[in-house]
């Protein structure tokens, strides 16, 4: 089998075939994997046909299945705990992940990666996903504004999404909440890149709260406005994507109302809290 490699954009992104990856993969492979993974962020399968159990053996390939905190608080109950259901009917009022993040970076240790598989796709040809890397738009900041938010620590508080869809925790029910540094350093590449998010990052730690809502808004609207980093993904049914949770934020658009849409994501760890560049 040759694997097939074809660049989305210079900066993020690569369509893959040529694999079946519903079948046990040889290591030489994996390594392949492992390495147009780190080199284009986002991966994309088109064409699989895959149980819940090809899914979870093909994510851990690359790191240990995580359990999505929405399972552990009890918020969502029975199912696999390790696929997150993203389903979206015709009629649902909103769908997963419509603004710009990285998936549950309110976390202690965030996913590494994620890996969602859409079967369903919407009849209109909507519901496609952007990524952005977050290499990119780090090191397009000043020099001066990379040395002040080097120093800096921000909090990421899962209750802002739960909150954004309507969802308050009960007495006993708790969300993990955590204070990552700003400018991470990717544990494999080694290349800083930039680590907020406006679905999770609350406030900038030691500053007053109007100076880091100044700043974050600021920093949300780069990731959002500059194309020059960002791909966007069309879904075929049957595609798994791939993408790098350290370094890479998405975006679900929800421009499909009055369609289906469905997919199954399962996360992954590499036991790494975000580190400081
Ligand atoms: C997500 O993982 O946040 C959702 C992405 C998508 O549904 O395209």
């Amino acid at each position: 089998m040759t694997i097939e490699v074809s660049d989305i954009t210079p900066k993020i992104g690569a369509e893959i075939s040529g694999l079946d990856i519903s079948k046990p993969l040889a290591p030489e492979v994996i390594s392949e994997l492992r390495e147009l993974f780190l080199r284009h962020l986002v991966l994309v399968f088109r064409d699989q046909s895959l149980s819940r159990e090809d899914h979870k053996r093909f994510s851990g390939y690359f790191g240990e299945l995580h359990i999505h905190p929405s399972h552990r608080s009890g918020l969502n109950k029975g199912g696999d705990p390790e696929i997150f259901v993203i389903d979206t009917p015709a009629d649902a009022p909103r769908s997963n992940g419509e603004a710009w993040h990285s998936d549950v970076s309110c976390e202690a240790i965030p996913p590494m990666a994620s890996l969602l598989y859409v079967t369903k796709v919407p009849d209109n040809g909507g519901g496609d996903t952007m990524f952005a890397n977050m290499y990119e738009a780090f090191s397009e900041l000043s020099s001066d504004l990379k040395a002040l938010l080097m120093r800096k620590t921000a909090f990421h508080d899962g209750e802002i999404d739960l909150r954004s869809y309507g969802i308050k925790l009960r007495a006993g029910q708790e969300y993990p909440q955590a204070s990552h540094p700003i400018i991470t350093r990717h544990p494999e590449t080694g290349v800083p890149l930039l680590f907020v998010n406006s679905s999770f990052t609350s406030h900038i730690e030691g500053m007053p709260r109007w100076e880091s809502d100044m700043l974050l808004s600021g920093l949300y609207d780069f990731v959002a406005k500059n194309a020059r980093i960002q791909c966007r993904m069309k879904w075929t049914p049957n595609t798994l994507v791939m993408w790098d949770n350290r370094c890479v934020q998405h975006q679900a658009i929800r421009d499909y109302a009055g369609f289906d849409r469905y997919g199954e994501r399962v996360s992954i760890l590499d036991g790494k809290p975000p580190e400081a560049a």
